[in-house]
């Protein structure tokens, strides 16, 4: 059982990550990585191998960046030799990116089975270009990996049987809480001043900004930094800057936003887990506060991971100056909340039960 990882983007990193532990773990070595290269700075990339203890590619396609349909090509030019020369019996697939689409089309048209993690997460808002890559791979896709039980209402929805469904739990976690204490290592907090005199962290906020939507709009980027400048009367902003954000922030930047580059792995991490608020419009994120118990303000207006909502810390506030303000009053106004119980199967060990799945014993 040959089988072929694709991973492309940040996000993917962290995902394919405990499915090699996995594979590892059960002594299974007949398995190759492919990185399409869609993001390729080293913040971005090389560091998310290095902390998270990934093996260099075996094989990398250097896309680079480019419009969705040039993005797409290339990774589709670049993927259908591999796969016809190494022949694999299964490409796994994960998340939502441009890389992933790609994969799950060049895998499809080969005839070679498809397996995609983090199945059946649906915004309803197709003007996302997550959305349609969701939707494309679940259609494509033999064998559907899902993180919550309302993912298989939308594939039931779409015509997927049942039979193709398995509920394994979110890969985003086991990686969350196989680094956790490694984090907590990081000298990032007192790097930054957040630390008080007692060594406790002092009240922060962590943002980030990516979304096109949310990015690419000046009238909606304003409004967003707008609310952000008066949350940082409050308390300090840590703002880790996507390269697709920095270049059209320009001159909305104040001085009391703490802007940083993209962080790596683990000082974000770090960040995170000893944060009083959470400010965002990544997926992932959204499911990584969840579990730290972060009070998490989602500056959407939808989300694919209601489990998020109704298990966990997140609240959608959308994108208007003065609902943010409000929401981040109201939530540094409650006492701070006991952690809650995770949401099913978001237990560490999802990659396992992947594993068990691609490659039964
Ligand atoms: C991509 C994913 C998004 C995911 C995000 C995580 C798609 C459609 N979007 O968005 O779902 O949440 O990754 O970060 O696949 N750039 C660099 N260096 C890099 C890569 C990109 O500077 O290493 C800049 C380039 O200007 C590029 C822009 O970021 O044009 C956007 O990159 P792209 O990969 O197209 O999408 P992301 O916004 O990163």
């Amino acid at each position: 059982m040959r089988l072929c990882l694709v991973a492309g983007a940040r996000p993917n990193f962290v995902k394919v990550a405990p499915i090699i532990r996995a594979l590892e773990a059960r002594q299974h070595n007949d398995w190759f990585l492919v990185h399409t290269g869609q993001h390729y700075d080293p913040q971005l990339s090389d560091v998310f191998f290095t902390e998270l203890g990934l093996p260099a590619p075996d094989v990398c396609l250097n896309v680079g960046s480019g419009s969705h349909a040039e993005q797409t090509a290339r990774v589709m030019l670049g993927l259908e030799p591999v796969l016809r020369e190494r022949r694999p019996d299964v490409v796994v697939v994960v998340g939502d990116v441009n890389s992933t689409l790609a994969a799950a089309l060049v895998a499809a048209k080969l005839g070679i089975r498809l397996a995609h993690i983090e199945a059946g997460l649906r915004s309803g808002d197709r003007t996302m270009p997550e959305e349609i890559n969701r939707m494309v791979t679940d259609a494509l896709a033999d064998v559907l990996f899902t993180t919550s039980r309302d993912a298989h209402d939308h594939l039931a929805r779409e015509g997927i049987t049942a039979d193709k469904i398995h509920f394994v739990g979110n890969v985003m976690v086991d990686a969350l809480l196989t680094h956790r204490a490694a984090a907590q290592q990081r000298s990032i907090l007192s790097t930054l001043g957040l630390r008080g005199v007692d060594g406790a962290p002092v009240p922060y906020a962590v943002l980030t900004l990516h979304r096109p939507s949310n990015v690419d709009d000046p009238d909606v980027l304003t409004q967003l930094m707008d609310a952000v400048e008066q949350v940082s009367r409050r308390l300090p902003v840590i703002f880790a800057v996507h390269p697709r954000t920095r270049d059209r922030l320009g001159p909305m930047i104040t001085e009391r936003i703490r802007m940083l580059p993209p962080l790596g792995y683990l000082d974000f991490l770090a960040l995170t887990s000893s944060a009083a608020l959470i400010l965002t419009d990544s997926g992932g994120l959204q499911e990584e506060a969840t579990v730290l118990g972060v009070p998490c303000l989602t500056l959407r207006d939808n989300t694919e991971r209601p489990v998020t909502i109704a298990h966990g810390t997140n609240t959608l506030v959308g994108t208007s100056a003065s609902a943010i303000v409000a929401a981040v009053d109201r939530v540094l106004g409650e006492p701070t909340r006991a952690a809650s119980a995770r949401p099913e199967l978001w237990d560490g060990r999802a990659a396992e039960r992947i594993v068990d799945v691609l490659v039964p014993q």
